[in-house]
């Protein structure tokens, strides 16, 4: 199975490759192709002729959750793929994410009807969903410990009145192997710790391999750093990819904790397991 990063904030190699601030990964497992996110401006179409992906040849598009930066390449991708099919979601997608500082609107950029259009043929996955065997989209994460808080800049309007953004829709994949679980994040808004136990609960599968994608730790308290560097720690990964919304900062710990374990999972990486 493999896992090329077709976006992310930052490039690692000095071939013809685009950076910016989202997250897209291709999966290829034995029997399917797995487009999961895709970035926030259609540079992975870019991307994918240079790494020579072929995005025609995805199986399904999964998305991470609703925000621009994982959502704003999927019309190019649609177009580029050129023929409807499945998006794997969950059903609150469409909810109209906002952040303050500076004050804005950081949902998906489409219409419903647009996407219709341009191919998008959506399932909803709110209970976890086994969407080929062995590849699970986790659906809607049980919060179940008390130091993973969310990001109190991130909101919604709910009957006129500023509310916290649950983000329900925040849906990883979980790639069952031989040796453990390959973890997908998009931004982990429901928590890494969160995310790897529902991972583990969902599948049965104990054994966690790697952790890929973004993380959310840039603007966390020292309290869930620490608890969820110590959480991440005691499960021995092959592999902790952990980018985009990570920062670089907490990257930079990562990369000292982890050593040759760690990688900043730029675009243009592949992970072979
Ligand atoms: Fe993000
Ligand atoms: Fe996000």
């Amino acid at each position: 199975m493999k896992v090329t990063v077709l976006i992310e904030n930052t490039v690692a190699k000095p071939l013809d490759l685009l950076g910016e601030h989202g997250l897209s990964l291709w999966v290829e497992t034995p029997g399917h192709r797995i487009l999961y996110d895709t970035g926030q401006s259609g540079a992975l179409v870019h991307n994918a002729g240079a790494l020579g992906i072929p995005l025609p040849a995805a199986d399904v598009i999964v998305l991470s959750h609703g925000h621009y930066d994982h959502t704003g390449g999927l019309r190019a991708a649609l177009k580029m793929i050129g023929h409807r099919l499945p998006v794997f979601a969950h059903p609150e997608l469409f909810s109209p994410h906002r952040v303050s500082e500076p004050d804005r609107y950081v949902g998906i950029p489409f219409d419903r009807a647009e996407l219709d259009a341009s191919g998008a043929d959506f399932r909803w996955v709110k209970d976890p969903r086994e969407i080929f065997p062995g590849v699970w989209a986790g659906g809607t994460v049980p919060k179940t410990n008390t130091f993973e808080r969310g990001d109190a800049r991130m909101y919604i309007w709910d009957e006129g009145r500023r509310v916290p953004d649950p983000l329900n829709d925040d849906l990883s994949l979980y790639l069952e192997t031989a040796k453990g679980l390959v973890i997908l994040t998009g931004c982990a808004h429901a928590g890494v710790v969160n995310i790897v136990e529902h991972a583990r609960a969902v599948t049965g599968q104990e054994r966690v391999r790697a952790v890929i994608g973004g993380t959310h730790l840039a603007p966390v308290g020292a309290d869930q750093l620490e608890k969820t560097i110590d959480y991440l720690k005691k499960l021995d990964l092959e592999l902790l990819a952990a980018s985009h919304c990570t920062g670089l900062a907490v990257a930079a710990r990562l990369a000292a904790e982890f050593g040759p374990r760690f990688s900043f999972g730029s675009t243009g990486l592949t992970f072979t397991f």
